[in-house]
């Protein structure tokens, strides 16, 4: 039976949780598993409410019993747990595959504590093969397109079969095809010049710690 490594490193953070914590959900298919694995400990006992990052993730964790709360409700979180599309080894992220980016980011710079929880197979060493996800409002978007494609990408509008693809905030998505991200600080600066730009996958500074799982079945912690 092949290793689960979303699951392993999923799980080594859920054991990060403690009781009376406030916690962000993320998103995503390793997210998921450690939405899954504290809904587990909420049913042993463990006391906690969470803020979810997405609607599937408040609807995984309502079905497993998780109290959930605003993020409105709360005056900070105090842990989230996240997947990245993308992470280097100073913890820089590239995230919103999943097109969660805008309230992944507002949950986890509202934390004390983000941790990152990924395969092997997102640790890169320079950013930017994964296509940077960038949030963008309807309004202008074809403007807006082309600001971004003026910062050395080829962005592509995300689709959702015949339809343009609406994030949870009704929004647009631009994936931008960097190749390589030489800059990280940088190109975030630029893009947050362009008006039409909601928010960036880019997170800077915010992860404080990394859980890797590897196809060997080990666990690398970075920080
Ligand atoms: C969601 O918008 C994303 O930021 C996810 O956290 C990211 O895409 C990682 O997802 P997986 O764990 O499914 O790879």
């Amino acid at each position: 039976m092949s290793i689960n490594v979303k699951q392993l490193a999923a799980e080594k953070a859920v054991e990060y949780v403690e009781d009376g914590m406030k916690v962000g959900l993320g998103t995503g298919s390793t997210a998921y598993w450690a939405i899954r694995k504290l809904g587990e400990r909420v049913q042993q006992g463990l006391k906690i409410t969470a803020v979810a990052t997405s609607r599937a993730s408040e609807e995984q964790a309502r079905e497993l019993g998780i109290p959930l709360v605003a993020f409105g409700d709360v005056d900070h979180l105090d842990l989230t747990i996240d997947g990245a599309d993308e992470l280097d080894g100073r913890l820089q992220l590239i995230k919103g595959g999943g097109g969660a980016l805008l309230r992944e980011k507002i949950v986890a710079m509202g934390s004390t504590r983000m941790i990152v929880v990924a395969d092997e197979s997102k640790a890169v060493e320079t950013l930017g093969k994964f296509p940077l996800p960038v949030e963008i409002v309807p309004f202008a978007w074809e403007w807006t397109v082309a600001e971004l494609a003026k910062l050395g990408c080829k962005p592509e509008l995300r689709r959702s079969g015949d339809e343009l693809y609406k994030t949870d905030n009704g929004n647009y998505i631009a994936d931008c095809r960097f190749e390589a991200i030489a800059s990280a600080p940088e190109l975030a600066m630029s893009l947050q010049g362009i008006p039409g730009v909601v928010e960036h996958g880019l997170f800077i500074g915010i992860a404080a710690l990394a859980i890797i799982g590897k196809n060997d079945g080990s666990i690398e912690i970075v920080e």
